[in-house]
């Protein structure tokens, strides 16, 4: 089959897709498939057209790619498209929804509440955020309802980081999910589908000095990985059936990676799910791949084929 890539777009990760879709390139054309990378600009749509590659592959993270959209404008041209088709991806894509579908799944995930900005001028910031701590306690996370890579996520401690921390998070969006910190052992799971059902590849375990931010992601060295993750026997097979479970219940296809804690009592917290999982240089899929024994390249390939077929 010949394969497009799609990486870059306009998001605020547009860096990192160009990374992933370079490295997704070359470990496709290692076995032998003709590969095509493209930009997500106004040329997009004719150079499709014209070369109607059998499989399009999304390496796009963020807005325009992790919410579906991209997507549905190349289903409308008629082609096979790599991941979860748009509707699965706009659900997923929204952390407090997704969390919200995971929970009623029977899996845990942190308590939170969703802040959109409006809100702030209608009660005063003063209000919002001693109700929000009045609810959750303290620590607390900040994150952007939807967005990627942690920008705009901040670890708050104490009541006074809380108003810097909403700044940061609305300079990304427009809806904050503010969530109870848990404690304990950051995983990601890789969850694949060949064509024969999902199946998790070994927890990566994430090991930083300070906060897992934008920087400890993506410099070299600048962050620990332990890929298995350093979890006893029934704690791996747990988390691996959460990824399954949130890879099920969200309707997602062929790839994505759920991001959990493991707390002091060995509970499963799930985060998030990306349906666009990074797959650069420093990223955990390919990691994870890499230590269940998968060449990259063969790995790919058998996921582009199930598409072709
Ligand atoms: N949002 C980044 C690409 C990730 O989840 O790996
Ligand atoms: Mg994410």
């Amino acid at each position: 089959p010949t394969v497009a890539v799609l990486a870059g777009g306009l998001s605020h990760e547009r860096d990192v897709s160009l990374r992933s879709g370079r490295r997704v390139a070359e470990a496709l054309r290692s076995t032998g498939l003709e590969v095509t990378v493209h930009d997500v600009d106004p040329d997009l749509v004719p150079a499709l057209s014209q070369l109607r590659p059998d499989v399009v592959w999304p390496l796009l993270h963020g807005a325009g790619g992790e919410d579906g959209s991209v997507r549905d404008v190349v289903r409308m041209l008629g082609l096979r498209v790599l991941g979860s088709d748009a509707r699965a991806s706009r659900v997923a894509w929204s952390k407090p929804v997704a969390k919200t579908v995971l929970a009623r799944a029977g899996v845990a995930t942190p308590e939170h509440v969703t802040l959109p900005q409006s809100l702030f001028r209608e009660l005063g910031a003063a209000q919002v955020l001693d109700l929000v701590v009045g609810q959750l306690g303290l620590p607390l996370v900040v994150k952007p309802s939807r967005g990627g890579s942690a920008l705009g996520v901040t670890l708050v401690t104490t009541r006074d980081a809380l108003p810097g921390a909403m700044v940061e998070c609305f300079s990304y969006t427009d809806t904050a999910l503010v969530e109870r910190a848990v404690t304990g052992t950051e995983v990601a799971v890789s969850v694949l589908d060949t064509g024969d059902g999902p199946f998790a590849l070994p927890a990566v375990e994430v090991v930083t000095d300070g906060p897992y931010d934008y920087d400890a992601r993506y410099s070299p060295g600048r962050t620990e990985y332990f890929a298995p993750a350093r979890l006893d026997a029934a704690t791996a097979a747990d988390v691996a059936e959460v990824a399954v479970r949130a890879h099920r219940a969200l309707g997602l296809r062929d790839v994505s990676r759920t991001d959990l804690v493991v707390d002091a009592a060995g509970v499963p917290w799930f985060l998030e799910v990306n349906v666009a999982p990074g797959m650069t240089e420093t990223s955990l899929l390919p990691q994870a791949a890499e230590a269940a024994g998968h060449d990259l390249g063969r790995l790919y390939r058998a996921l582009v084929d199930a598409v072709a077929r």
